[in-house]
């Protein structure tokens, strides 16, 4: 079947479509032929949005979702630039919560931030329950108690052994002080992990797909800026993502649909702090050829 059909009463051969997408369409003289389907077509959208003359209809996409542009928005550099340098991992919020519909503002934009061969697949689960996001924290410390506790026993014996410390374990050590803080600020009452934040929210995807964690963290990415314009800060929290790869509890407790995995994890909510300047960044090696 044929996803895509050419109105021939309002094509005018310009070329673009065939131009920007070969695979799917070809010109013999004047005439466009297209064969899209889903061996050659992965939905992009891009023919029917370059189209000058709105030509062209696709089957597998709603139509009504191309809405012409009314004008091009660009943000003063440098505010732009101020707005990506301003944004700092937030570990301290308001209790309040994000209204229901703000929330829905940020799961929509993600829909809009790419993902490989544009399959689409990245999926969100919000956590606002105050409890189950507890629950999801200790789940972690108790993970990270477990683990230390092995490297701890596995050190000793191969030191007793007078056993040289393979590069696996050295590393685990070399995070050994900072989890082991982790569970002693947990023993005193906070919460190292979600920060008590008011919203968590996962980035999770099939892992047989393409590129599932640059999916999940570019959509991360897009939605902890967008809150950013809403007054709302964020932080990774990748050691709930380390803890749901090494923790089976964690993983039932989430309930993720089969064959899917933790990619992303940010927590949300109204800051209570504000950093009143920039901070120092070493500058990006690069090397220009
Ligand atoms: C992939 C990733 C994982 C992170 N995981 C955690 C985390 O588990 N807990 C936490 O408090 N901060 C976490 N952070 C925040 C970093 O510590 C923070 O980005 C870094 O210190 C720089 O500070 P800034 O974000 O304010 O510029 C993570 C950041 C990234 C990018
Ligand atoms: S871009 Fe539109 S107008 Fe141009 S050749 Fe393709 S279908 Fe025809
Ligand atoms: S939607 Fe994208 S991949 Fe499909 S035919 Fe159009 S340009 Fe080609």
């Amino acid at each position: 079947m044929n996803w895509i059909e050419i109105d021939r009463n309002i094509c005018n051969s310009c070329g673009l479509c065939v131009k920007r997408c070969p695979r799917c369409f070809s010109r013999f003289d004047d005439r466009i032929i297209v064969t899209a389907n889903e061996n050659t077509c992965n939905l992009c959208g891009h023919c029917i949005s370059l189209c000058p003359a709105s030509a062209v209809t696709h089957s597998q996409m709603s139509m009504k979702s191309f809405v012409p542009f009314k004008k091009d928005v660009v943000f003063a550099l440098n505010d732009f630039l101020q707005f990506i340098k301003q944004r700092r991992s937030h570990r301290h919020f308001e209790k309040t919560q994000i209204p229901r519909t703000d929330m829905e503002i940020l799961i929509d934009i993600c829909r809009w931030a790419p993902t490989g061969s544009n399959v689409q697949t990245v999926e969100i689960l919000v956590i606002e329950n105050k409890e189950r996001i507890e629950l999801l924290s200790s789940l972690t410390i108790d993970f990270f108690r477990f683990t230390l506790d092995e490297v701890e026993k596995k050190v000793r014996k191969m030191e007793s052994e007078g056993k040289e410390i393979p590069e696996d374990l050295q590393l685990m050590l070399s995070v050994y002080d900072y989890r082991k803080r982790l569970v002693e600020a947990r023993d005193s009452g906070l919460d190292p992990i979600f920060h008590r934040a008011p919203a968590v929210i996962i980035f999770h995807s099939p892992v047989l797909t393409s590129t599932p964690k640059d999916n999940c963290v570019i959509a991360a990415h897009t939605m902890a800026l967008t809150a950013r314009n809403m007054g709302l800060e964020s932080c990774y929290i990748g050691l709930f993502e380390a803890a749901f790869r090494g923790s089976q509890e964690i993983r039932d407790n989430l309930g993720l649909p089969v064959g899917h995995k933790v990619y992303s994890v940010l927590i949300l909510g109204y800051p209570l702090l504000k950093f009143r300047t920039s901070v120092d960044r070493k500058p990006v090696k690069t090397r220009w050829e």
